[in-house]
């Protein structure tokens, strides 16, 4: 280290250091939460105690959807769980009880910053003591494998290292709430397709280094009181029945404590599914559990001892979460993080979490030289053109389980409007509208829906936020499976425009449209039908209809619904129909040819692209990376007409962008949560830097990426590539990606003064070259120098650790990065174990995993 001080008091967050027991590691030193701590074994004992057989296999699966059964006589209350990880839907899959929508994993991966993770975990405890829940089925900590899997923006990062840091700050800011938490899904669930069957073939180093890694790492550094197993196999055996990877490794290596969740229906065999460590089946009423459990042990197939050990962990999960009588909660909720501000956290995260990959000069400054098209500034702007469908209905969250109804959305057209002077005008334009399928009503529409029974009675009355009618597990209170005959939505719409409206109806039933006086559409629905039924009912066909309609005439109009299934699951409450509206469009050449117009006459043009329900969601892998629609034509056009075209793409995965070079500016505003407009705007305009680095290597072509087969070869999905995912896999290929894994690009400029090691640590100090103050993601990363002959085969490099660091102008700021044990060894192959490979490293520091700026050496006995 060179002898300048630095120049200011350092200011860093803590940093992140490999995931690793390792004894000498002080990376290992970062206690557990503290909320785990208290010994419940007697309180446990007594309960457990005074429960029949019969009653204790009642406790083992579902009553419902989301809940466990209480047990009045030991003082236990229903455990009640909920999706997580974004927020907090509760009991009913609807827009009744509105939760705070916080920006997707993908983006809380892009800020690399555990204790923003930490605080989305408080106030997503917050929502959930709110709402009566106990548990947070989240986070999801599979890894991006390969771009084309559907929940990629459900789960962190292609980097085991990243993902588990970023899951420990969220895990440990939930819990400390008072709420518990189960990472998820155990393990392997990396891509979509044929989920519940395929048996992922998984060789022991990539399995342990890299999949199983951020589980560990979670376990050791934040103990979640649960975990979920995913649908999945691998290596032959169904993760909810497998003993080896649940109860040896997980709990007996690991330590695990917890609760074993299946996922949704992922527990498919009495016997082999409690003897292989799974201690509640979800969701009931009727489960491989319960009853069938209770069956086994008498007739000898299970003994009692094996059900109570599965008893003690839900009695266990009880305690902690406070719902059981005579333990102290492990958060005392008087002491809980409370009164935090939902929408400014969500706005917070979304703006740190902005990816800025490129910001090229476009336009000459004042005093001659270039400078990079953002920040724009507003005192030099007239008029912004805002194209794009999502700019005007952005996609704030992806599809699926995770799906939450936030009580508003801020559009990033809404956002820049807020946000702009009022003499700057704003123009819109769709441009090129991706969407399939036509989105639910809501501008113009006021709505509730109508629960009745078979003679017409008034079963429940709710508001609606939009014109989708949905419920998965609970129906709303007052409505039961057994009363429940029709559900009209009624209300009235006034159209903004003249012309030739669309509607659409979509539900698996009967579906009745009436518009004033006029009915519309009086037939069948879609049938329950597809591979995913989950899918098959969540995205059922729709019907469109044409209707002339004149701006500022209120009508009044009612969409009956009489459902023929009851949904996915046998005997579970679900309904879900919908009325869709879009406004009169032009065709398609028009939209484009008006979009570029705009954008012409403009100071500035904002074009927002992004993937559909279609394309990016639960239940399907992709199968290709390109922007839906028109959008890349879109996007070439405007670029061609406004050299000042910055790009926002929303979307929760890799997208191929054609024109990338073309336009000054691309940021990444991923799923951005409910706040979405609002932090593109405090970006945009330049009141905060873009925080986010890339936590995953975007690809410029889906075929350059290491991996691109998610479809099993009968019933099997071999990860032949074993090690070399991510960039760990580019490193070894002369193909570059669109933009490395670890990139991202602020406002300020940063020169890497000094590194210096010890053994187990870094210390690297920085200096702020710009002329505003910045935040800062120093990277460190270890390459092995190849002194060791008989090494086995490892990357080129890997990520060791990371910290967050901040400096005004021209100052400087130091921070210390530990490494530990755990990045110098392997999983060695055939005996099992780690292995530490001695030897002299690089380690290497810098803005990503490609633009290293210093490098020292360390040296492993
Ligand atoms: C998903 C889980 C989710 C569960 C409950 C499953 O389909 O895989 O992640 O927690 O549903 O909604």
């Amino acid at each position: 280290m060179t002898d300048q001080p630095p120049t200011r008091p350092t200011t860093a967050s803590a940093p992140h250091p490999a995931p690793g027991l390792h004894a000498n590691a002080s990376a290992n030193t970062t206690p557990a939460s503290a909320p785990c701590s208290r010994d419940y074994s007697a309180v446990v004992e007594r309960a457990l105690g005074a429960l029949d057989l019969d009653t204790k296999v009642r406790l083992l699966s579902g009553q419902d959807m989301w809940s466990l059964p209480a047990v009045p006589a030991i003082g236990l209350r229903s455990l009640v769980m909920s999706d997580g990880p974004i927020g907090v839907r509760g009991r009913y899959w609807s827009a009744e009880d509105p939760s705070v929508a916080l920006p997707s994993p993908t983006a809380l991966a892009a800020t690399w910053d555990p204790e923003l993770a930490r605080r989305a975990g408080h106030l997503l405890a917050q929502e959930a003591r709110r709402k009566g829940v106990h548990v947070l089925l989240a986070p999801t900590v599979n890894l991006h494998r390969s771009p084309l899997g559907g929940r990629h923006f459900e789960c962190y990062s292609e980097d085991p290292l990243l993902t588990g840091v970023i899951g420990a700050g969220y895990v440990r800011g939930v819990q400390e709430g008072g709420v518990g938490t189960t990472v998820k899904h155990f393990v392997g669930n990396d891509a979509e397709t044929d989920r519940f069957t395929v048996d992922n073939r998984i060789a022991p180093r990539p399995l342990r280094e890299l999949y199983l890694a951020p589980f560990e790492h979670i376990v050791g550094h934040a103990r979640p009181w649960g975990v979920m197993t995913a649908y999945n196999k691998v290596n032959g055996t169904t993760m909810t029945e497998h003993h080896h990877l649940v109860t040896e490794v997980l709990r007996g290596e690991w330590g695990f404590d917890g609760v074993n969740v299946s996922d949704w229906t992922a527990a498919r065999h009495t016997v082999r599914a409690l003897r292989g460590g799974l201690d509640v089946a979800m969701p009931g009423p009727r489960t491989v559990f319960g009853a069938p459990l209770a069956a086994a042990v008498r007739a000898g197939e299970v003994a009692e001892s094996e059900v109570d050990a599965a008893v003690r962990r839900v009695l266990l999960l009880a305690a902690r979460a406070g719902a059981l009588d005579g333990a102290p909660p492990a958060v005392d909720p008087a002491e809980a993080p409370r009164g935090i501000d939902g929408r400014a956290v969500a706005r917070e995260l979304a703006r740190r979490a902005v990816v800025l990959l490129r910001n090229e000069p476009a336009v000459q400054a004042p005093e001659g030289g270039a400078r990079p098209v953002l920040p724009l500034d507003a005192t030099g702007l007239r008029r912004v053109a805002v194209i794009g469908a999502a700019a005007r209905d952005a996609r704030v969250l992806g599809g699926g389980s995770a799906t939450v109804f936030p009580a508003q959305i801020v559009s990033p057209l809404a956002g820049l409007r807020a946000a702009l002077p009022d003499d700057v005008e704003v123009v819109f334009a769709t441009g090129a509208d991706p969407r399939t399928r036509v989105p639910h009503a809501r501008d113009g529409f006021t709505l509730t829906a109508r629960y009745l029974a078979a003679d017409g009675r008034l079963l429940a009355r709710t508001p609606q936020f939009d014109g989708h009618v949905q419920a998965l597990g609970s129906f709303p209170d007052g409505v039961t499976q057994r009363d429940l005959h029709a559900v009209e939505l009624t209300g009235s719409f006034t159209p903004r425009t003249s012309g030739t409206h669309t509607l659409t109806v979509a539900g698996t039933g009967w579906l009745r449209l009436t518009v004033g006086d006029a009915v519309l559409f009086d037939g069948e629905g879609a049938k329950l039908v597809g591979a995913d039924p989950f899918e098959a009912f969540m995205q059922p066909g729709e019907h469109r209809i044409s209707a002339d309609l004149a701006a500022g005439q209120e009508l009044a109009l009612t969409l009956r619904f009489v459902p023929h299934s009851r949904g996915p699951g046998e005997g579970m409450d679900a309904l879900n129909f919908a009325l869709g509206h879009s406004e009169p469009q032009l065709d398609d050449d028009a939209e484009i040819a008006e979009a570029v117009r705009a954008a012409a006459g403009a100071d500035a043009a904002i074009v927002v692209v992004a993937t559909t329900e279609e394309v990016e969601s639960e239940g399907f892998d992709r199968t290709d990376l390109r922007l839906p629609g028109r959008q890349d034509e879109l996007v070439a056009r405007v670029a061609a007409v406004n050299p000042r075209t910055v790009v926002v793409v929303n979307s929760g995965s890799p997208v191929e962008m054609p024109w990338r070079d073309e336009v000054p500016a691309v940021l990444l505003s991923w799923f951005p949560g409910q706040e979405a407009g609002a932090a593109l705007a405090d970006v945009l305009l330049g009141a905060h830097e873009p925080g986010g680095r890339l936590p995953t290597t975007w690809p410029a072509r889906l075929a350059d990426a290491p991996v691109t087969t998610v479809t099993p070869t009968d019933g099997t999905l071999d990860y032949a590539e074993g090690l070399f995912i991510g960039y760990r896999a580019w490193q070894r290929t002369t193909v570059a990606p669109a933009y490395p894994f670890g990139h991202g690009l602020g406002y300020t400029d940063w020169e890497y003064e000094c590194v210096d090691t010890t053994p187990d640590s870094v210390r690297v100090r920085v200096r702020n070259t710009g002329d505003r103050p910045g935040c800062e993601v120093v990277q460190i990363y270890l390459a092995p120098t190849g002194d060791t002959p008989d090494a086995p085969e490892r990357p080129v490099r890997w990520l060791a650790g990371f910290a967050t660091v901040e400096a005004g102008p021209g100052e400087s700021a130091e921070t210390e990065i530990p490494l530990p044990g755990r990045a110098f060894e392997v999983w060695s192959e055939p005996d099992g174990g780690w292995r530490r490979i001695p030897g002299t490293y690089a380690v290497e520091v810098g803005r990503s995993s490609t633009d290293l700026r210093l490098t020292a050496r360390v040296t492993a006995e």
